[in-house]
C-alpha cells in the first residue's frame, strides 16, 4: 500500500534538542557550561522522556512544558548548576526556538511537492510546537501540527497515534511515521504504522517486540523512501 502521509516526531527528530545547551555553552555569560553542556543536555533529555513515560502509565498527565522544566531542574541539580536562575531561564527560552536539523526544510518541501500529506505528532504542547515550527520556518510545508494535549496522554499511548487516522482518514499502513526516538518508532510500529527510525547517533536498536521498517542516519532520504 503506498504511503500517503508522512508524520514526524518533533523533538530530536525535526528539532535538535541539544541545541539549547550547546548554544548557551558558547555564550560568555555561562563559561562554566563549556565542559559539561553535553552531560547537561543528555540528563535533561533523558529525564524529560522518563517523566513522560511515568506520567502516562500512572495517569498523571501534565503538559510537556512543565515536564521539560522539571527535567531541566533535575539535570541542573545533577551537574552542580542548580544555583543559577539566569542559566535556567536562558536554557528554557532557547527551547522555544530550537534549530531544525539542516535537511528538514528541503525534505518537507520535496514531500509536499510530491503531493504527500505531512504532519508533526508530538508530546510538545501546542504553544511549544508553534514556537519551534515558526522559528524553523517550516509551517508552510506542514498540513498539521498535532499535540498530545488533544488526548491528554504522552506517547507511546495508542490514543496519540489514533490522532493521525482521525485527522486524515488514512489507514495505518498508509502512514510513514518518522522518529529519532527508538521507543517511539517501536511504539508506532506496534500500532501498525510503517516506521522509519532516524538513528543519528548510531545506537543499537531497542529490544522491544516491534522493529522499525527503516533505519536512517538522517532525514534526507525520506522522499526517496516514499516515492
Ligand atoms: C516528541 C518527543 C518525544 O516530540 O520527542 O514527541
Amino acid at each position: 500500500m503506498p504511503i500517503t502521509t508522512c508524520v514526524f516526531d518533533a523533538y530530536g527528530t525535526l528539532f535538535d534538542v541539544t541545541a539549547a545547551a550547546r548554544q548557551v555553552a558558547q555564550e560568555v555569560e555561562f563559561p562554566h557550561l563549556l565542559d559539561n553542556w553535553q552531560q547537561l543536555a543528555n540528563h535533561w533529555r533523558l529525564k524529560q522522556l522518563q517523566y513522560t513515560w511515568l506520567r502516562a502509565i500512572t495517569d498523571a498527565h501534565t503538559d510537556f512544558w512543565l515536564v521539560t522544566q522539571d527535567a531541566l531542574d533535575w539535570a541542573l541539580d545533577a551537574t552542580g548548576l542548580a544555583g543559577d536562575p539566569k542559566l535556567r531561564k536562558r536554557l528554557l527560552d532557547l527551547y522555544w526556538q530550537l534549530q531544525a536539523y539542516p535537511e528538514v526544510p528541503s525534505m518537507l518541501r520535496t514531500l509536499k511537492s510530491a503531493g504527500l500529506t505531512t504532519a508533526i505528532l508530538s508530546n510538545g504542547s501546542p504553544a511549544m510546537l508553534d514556537g519551534a515550527v515558526q522559528s524553523a520556518g517550516v509551517g508552510g510545508d506542514l498540513d498539521a501540527v498535532l499535540s498530545v494535549e488533544n488526548v491528554g496522554v504522552f506517547k507511546p499511548a495508542t490514543r496519540v497515534y489514533d490522532m493521525i487516522g482521525t485527522r486524515f482518514g488514512c489507514t495505518a499502513r498508509e502512514v510513514l511515521f518518522v522518529s529519532s526516538n527508538g521507543w517511539d518508532a517501536a511504539g508506532a510500529a506496534g500500532y501498525g504504522f510503517t516506521t522509519a527510525w532516524v538513528n543519528r547517533a548510531n545506537e543499537p536498536v531497542d529490544r522491544l517486540p516491534w522493529r522499525p521498517d527503516h533505519i536512517l542516519s538522517d532525514l534526507s532520504s525520506i522522499p526517496d523512501l516514499v516515492s
